[in-house]
């Protein structure tokens, strides 16, 4: 990965370590400048650290965060408040001053509640530029924990009972606040590009009264992690955006923009484990123990994710042996490849390494059981850099009294 061989990297740094490939984070990112212009914007949640904030700075995209936490990281990294869009379906009145204070580019309102609170929040100072999150009611086809366009979400103003237009009426009544846009999101890993050409529909009915000069189509473009599986690429999803936009009759003046996390993040990094346990159990299954899980990964576990496995040393061997991949966390479900393949050979110390793990990887890290969580490196030309040093024992219990 990026010039520098696995096994050096875990002798160094340790396992279990994400290895990010820098390149391919600015490729993905350049990907995306390309396709929708320079409003496009970085979703943190799917990998932050200050030197992801730094990176995506420099190749110029936007930030997405959506905690005061994440807008924290951002502004402690240098990356520029008039670059960050701040969401959240419940933010704090903390938060929002948070945002305020630090004149964030923008505002998604979320809901009335939060509305109110930023009315009051909001001092006449200059106008704050917002944007409003609508539920266009479109279902994609996505896990269900992942889906947040349709109508019976806990995200955004619903079109169909008229909450996103009174919404745009209260806004437009304050001069402290300037709606500047439409934001949608409608779930996330998401193979087919036709829901969104059909939220794009929908939305175009709200906008195109209004004269609003932004839409942002949120994020939620898909990666295969398993073979067989098949993705749109970001250029493509950014085609058929721009082609539905037009299609709804959207002026080309209207800035068309968008929010990729998994697409920038997922591909761009593996996890590398060591094996320490084989456990053989006849007529049933092999099991392959590693020094994390569900700690360092949790998707599986979540949304029944897949993922390839694959030894460093010997990347391109047969894998002929049928395996579960597990951690070392005290339960059953804890488990990284449910049906995994490996070479037959697979020994205790052979390290492990899982692709596709780049993001809401380390983003959803615990450190359940009091694992420490793991290092992350970026890796180019042939050189690693430590990004996040591993947690230590000494940090567990940094917080407690
Ligand atoms: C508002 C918003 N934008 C962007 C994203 C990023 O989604 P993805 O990582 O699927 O591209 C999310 C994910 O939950 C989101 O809620």
């Amino acid at each position: 990965v990026g010039g520098v061989e696995l096994e050096t990297l875990a002798a160094e740094f340790g396992t279990p370590l994400f290895v990010y490939d820098e390149a391919h984070l600015r490729s993905r990112c350049r990907e995306s400048v390309s396709a929708f212009g320079d409003g496009v914007a970085y979703a943190a949640k799917a990998f932050l650290c200050q030197e992801m904030a730094r990176l995506v700075e420099a190749e110029r995209m936007r930030l997405d965060v959506a905690t005061g936490g994440e807008l924290h990281v951002a502004l402690h990294a240098g990356f520029p408040a008039e670059g960050i869009i701040f969401h959240g379906n419940n933010k704090s009145e903390d938060e929002l001053r948070q945002a305020l204070a630090a004149k964030v580019g923008r505002i998604v309102i979320d809901s009335f509640d939060e509305l109110e609170r930023l009315e009051r929040l909001i001092q006449p100072t200059r106008p704050q530029p917002v944007w409003i999150r609508v539920t266009p009611g479109i279902e994609a086809h996505t896990h269900t924990s992942v889906r947040t366009g349709g109508e019976d979400s806990k995200f955004g103003f619903g079109l169909a009972a008229g909450a996103a237009a009174e919404a745009v009426q209260r806004i437009e009544r304050n001069p402290n606040l300037a709606l500047v846009g439409l934001h949608m999101h409608i779930g996330s890993q998401i193979f087919e590009t036709t829901p969104f050409e059909q939220a794009i529909a929908v939305m175009a009915e709200l906008l195109l009264p209004l004269g609003l000069p932004e839409l942002c189509v949120g994020g939620g473009l898909g990666v295969a992690y398993v073979e067989g599986e098949v993705a749109p690429g970001i250029t493509e999803w950014g085609r058929r955006v721009k082609a539905a936009a037009q299609a709804a009759g959207i002026p080309e003046s209207v800035k068309i923009s968008a929010e990729p996390g998994r697409a920038i993040a997922a591909t761009a990094a593996l996890t590398v484990y060591q094996v320490g346990t084989i456990k053989h159990v006849p007529g049933i299954r092999t099991y392959v123990a590693v020094d994390g899980g569900m700690s360092d990964n949790p998707r599986p576990v979540l949304y029944e994710s897949g993922y390839e496995a694959f030894l460093p040393r010997a990347a391109g061997a047969r894998r002929e042996l049928a395996a579960r991949v597990v951690g070392k966390h005290c339960e059953s479900g804890d488990i990284l490849v449910s049906d995994a393949w490996l070479p037959e050979d697979v020994m205790p110390g052979d390290l492990l390494a899982t692709p596709v793990t780049g993001a809401y990887g380390y983003a959803m890290a615990s450190t359940y059981n009091k694992v420490p969580r793991p290092a992350v490196v970026f890796v180019a030309n042939g050189q690693a850099r430590l990004v996040v040093r591993r947690e230590t024992y000494g940090d567990l219990v940094a917080l407690d009294f």
